[in-house]
């Protein structure tokens, strides 16, 4: 069993506050985890929750992990908190890192995760913002991984909204070294400075590749990833994004047209028939549960690294 390793960045706001080091650590980690179960002893520790937006995987896996652990879990409801009353970030912050040990929060604006970030005297975990995912990217490369062993020829091909998946799923992807495509409408690409940074990592290397074209996309794909194409927090848009997302359904036909051992993964929730089809969720390509329950195995082999 690995032992839980010391982090550089004492938070994790961004795929980008590990090395790659580090991040094929918590991969290898979390698979320890997943066979065997732990030894480590956290008895005592406090994860606070902050979510200002709906979870069912986080939540829950962020509750398991910490007690599988043998730590807890405070549940921080916004609105029945001091926080949904609008106390300032920089007050709530200071006193919860009294209480608790760690805090992983759901919001909106990365500004603010990272305003929390600045006041908190305990590592701050990106549960989910407007602009990354980067939990989600940790438990969908260890499907990934599980998948093809290693990442050395892994095409990735996410499909939609470039959103905070999406840019996680870049970032993570560079770092680990795997060719990335996106293929979305024209103005729904990844954040630019996003883009930018992963330029920075591969250096040389032409692994990433951002289309409108999903069918170029797919061709040569081992693994094709979708999400949904309005985000929480973008429900005044949904009725003109669900038109202007047409034609990137993942469905069968473009499923045949990648690799023949490519794998489907999609983070969920799911909106059946807009981003993905029924079939293709239920299909023995998909690896969508396995990924689901992978939320736990990473976030169990993070928390583990920024308690030590
Ligand atoms: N994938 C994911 O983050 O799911 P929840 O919104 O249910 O937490
Ligand atoms: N992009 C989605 C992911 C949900 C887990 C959202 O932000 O709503």
């Amino acid at each position: 069993m690995l032992k839980p390793i010391k982090l550089a960045n004492k938070n994790f706001l961004s795929s980008l506050n590990t090395s790659s080091e580090e991040l094929f650590y918590i991969l290898e980690m979390a698979k320890n985890l997943k066979n065997k179960n732990s030894n480590f002893e956290f008895k005592n520790k406090v994860l606070g929750l902050i979510f200002d937006k709906s979870s069912t995987r986080t939540r829950v896996s962020f509750q398991v992990a910490m007690s599988r652990l043998g730590g807890t879990t405070v549940d921080l409801n916004p609105t029945t908190s001091q926080i949904g009353r609008g106390e300032p970030i920089r007050d709530t912050a200071r006193v919860l890192s009294r209480y608790c040990d760690v805090l992983a929060i759901r919001t909106f604006k990365q500004s603010d995760l990272e305003e929390y970030a600045k006041w908190s005297s305990k590592p701050v975990i990106n549960a989910l913002t407007d602009i990354e995912h980067p939990c989600q990217a940790l438990a969908d490369y260890m499907t990934i991984k599980e998948e093809f062993v290693d990442f050395k020829n892994v095409v990735l091909t996410f499909i939609g909204d470039g959103n905070n998946v999406a840019n996680s799923l870049i970032l993570c992807g560079a770092l680990l070294g795997v060719e990335v495509r996106i293929a979305c409408p024209k103005g729904y690409e990844p954040n630019s400075l996003v883009i930018k940074k992963a330029y920075e990592i591969y250096k040389d290397k032409d692994l990433l590749k951002i289309t409108n074209d999903p069918i170029k996309a797919v061709f040569g794909a081992n693994v094709i990833y979708t999400d949904v194409w309005s985000s929480m927090g973008e429900e005044n848009k949904k009725a003109e994004k669900d038109k202007l997302f047409n034609g990137y359904t993942v469905d069968n036909d473009l499923v045949s047209k990648a690799e023949k051992d490519v794998i489907i993964l999609h983070c969920l929730p799911a909106y059946r028939s807009k981003e993905i089809t029924d079939e293709v969720i239920e299909s023995k390509k998909s690896r969508i549960f396995e990924q689901a329950e992978n939320r736990l195995h990473v976030q169990q082999a993070l928390l583990a690294c920024l308690l030590s």
